[in-house]
């Protein structure tokens, strides 16, 4: 079991130290992987106000917990999540009813965001099973490295924008090429989606901002700080904030496809990019399901708990992710008037599923079990059935009451072992209404 290490064995982030300009590494910060070091810490009570009201009733929690606690994470974490665009255009949907060999319909929408066609759109591909009757649900999640890389049918257009280079996925000069298509197809099985009757959804997620440190001058960003005087305030949006408001222009789109049925859309995304679900969803509350695969840091993991990847790790590799005041969060965990369990909770009463997978002991598969745990006295005050398990469970045995939790074995990556569970869970938790 060989944990992903900072930064040595964690290729991503020395490539965004390169071009970061945060201060070139001397020495990593230390990481602990030791359970018995991990110290006691206190979490915040997701069900006590600020003023110290308890929270008994779905009323309190709704009007003021919950805003409340919005209000923390973009305060102190990612940052404000700017206003759904005035302008927002969606070029016609560029349709092929028999994709992938006739077992779906392909679509292909240019999102413009602002409704300028100069200014940064997103390519949203959508497949949709081709026998469906009337309305399908759908999941929806960010890729890594474009819309092509997902699935090697050639009807998928190739992204032109920046991409990090990856030899081994055909992307030279940061531009992807014919090479890149269907490299990451292992994470996306579209056909076994499509059988079990969901729609699927992607977007790149460079198309909103880009993965790397350029002090917010590309992307939506430039946008976002026209009206400001250029100071970056701190609690200003960093990059999860803007793909997760790209997940919600995704959204917008959705709501308009007779297709798809919008009021049964779930929210997926991996690692950086299950981060990204979760300040969606809470963001959001348009997607019903919130599902966050290997999200760690700044993800399902508990910050309080001393094990993996720590703020001291994540705002020196991606300066960029965050608002600015979480920096200062830096081995103050315990200060934060947060953790990541608040932000699980702020998805109640939706169903939303944490994820973890063995070998994934940057993630911390416990901090994120817990945080999972500890936001079920929120599920429950709303009348749902919360996390239905006392201890972890074993390997390959998911837990699913309204939170789902599932530790798999292997590596940090998506699987269609994990696939199979979000399907299982939304089936779960929509059959009925469908
Ligand atoms: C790095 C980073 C994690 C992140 C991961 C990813 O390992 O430290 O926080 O989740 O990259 O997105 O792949």
């Amino acid at each position: 079991m060989t944990p992903r290490r900072f930064p040595a064995a964690c290729p991503l982030a020395t490539a965004f130290l390169i071009g970061a300009s945060a201060p070139a590494a001397v020495a990593p910060p230390p990481t602990n992987y030791d359970e018995s070091k991990v110290s006691s810490y206190t979490l915040p009570d997701p069900l006590m106000c600020m003023d110290g009201t308890r929270v008994a009733d779905p009323a309190t929690w709704r009007g003021k917990r919950r805003p409340e606690i919005l209000e923390l994470f973009s305060k102190y974490e990612y940052g404000r999540m700017p206003a759904p665009p005035v302008g927002v255009r969606f070029d016609p949907p560029r349709i092929d009813p028999a994709a992938l060999g006739g077992k779906a319909i392909r679509k292909q929408i240019r999102i413009h965001f602002f409704g300028q066609s100069g200014e940064p759109s997103m390519d949203l591909l959508v497949y949709i099973p081709k026998n469906h009757v009337g309305p399908t649900p759908a999941f929806i999640g960010l890729n890594f490295y474009g819309n092509h890389s997902i699935h090697s049918d050639p009807g998928i257009d190739l992204n032109t924008n920046w991409m990090r280079d990856n030899k081994e996925f055909g992307v030279v000069n940061n531009r992807a090429t014919e090479t890149s298509r269907g490299v990451r197809s292992s994470r996306w099985p579209v056909e076994r989606i499509l059988a079990r009757g969901y729609a699927v959804a992607t977007a790149y997620y460079g198309d909103i901002a880009p993965d790397f440190f350029d002090d917010f001058k590309s992307g939506v960003f430039p946008v976002w700080q026209k009206s400001g005087d250029g100071t970056r305030a701190s609690d200003a949006p960093g990059a999860i904030t803007a793909w997760a408001w790209g997940l919600s222009r995704a959204m917008d789109y959705l709501q308009t496809d007779p297709d798809i049925d919008a009021k049964h859309i779930a929210v997926m995304g991996h690692s950086r990019l299950g981060k990204t679900a979760l300040w969606a969803g809470a963001n959001d509350e348009r997607f019903a399901i919130v599902i966050s695969n290997d999200s760690g840091c700044g993800g399902a993991d508990l910050h309080r708990r001393d094990f993996g990847e720590q703020i001291r790790h994540i705002t020196r590799a991606f300066p960029h992710w965050f608002c600015p005041a979480f920096s200062t969060y830096v081995d103050r965990e315990s200060e934060l008037p947060l953790d990541q369990h608040m932000l699980i909770a702020l998805m109640a009463p939706r169903p939303v599923y944490v994820a973890s997978a063995e070998q994934d002991r940057w993630a911390d598969p416990k901090g994120e079990f817990l945080a999972a745990k500890a936001a079920d006295p929120v599920y429950r005050m709303l009348g749902t059935d919360g996390l239905p398990a006392t201890e972890m469970p074993a390997i390959n045995a998911p837990v699913a009451g309204t939170i789902g939790y599932h530790i798999r074995d292997g590596k940090h990556d998506v699987t269609d072992y994990d696939w199979d569970r979000y399907m299982d869970f939304a089936d779960r938790h929509w059959h009925q209404n469908r």
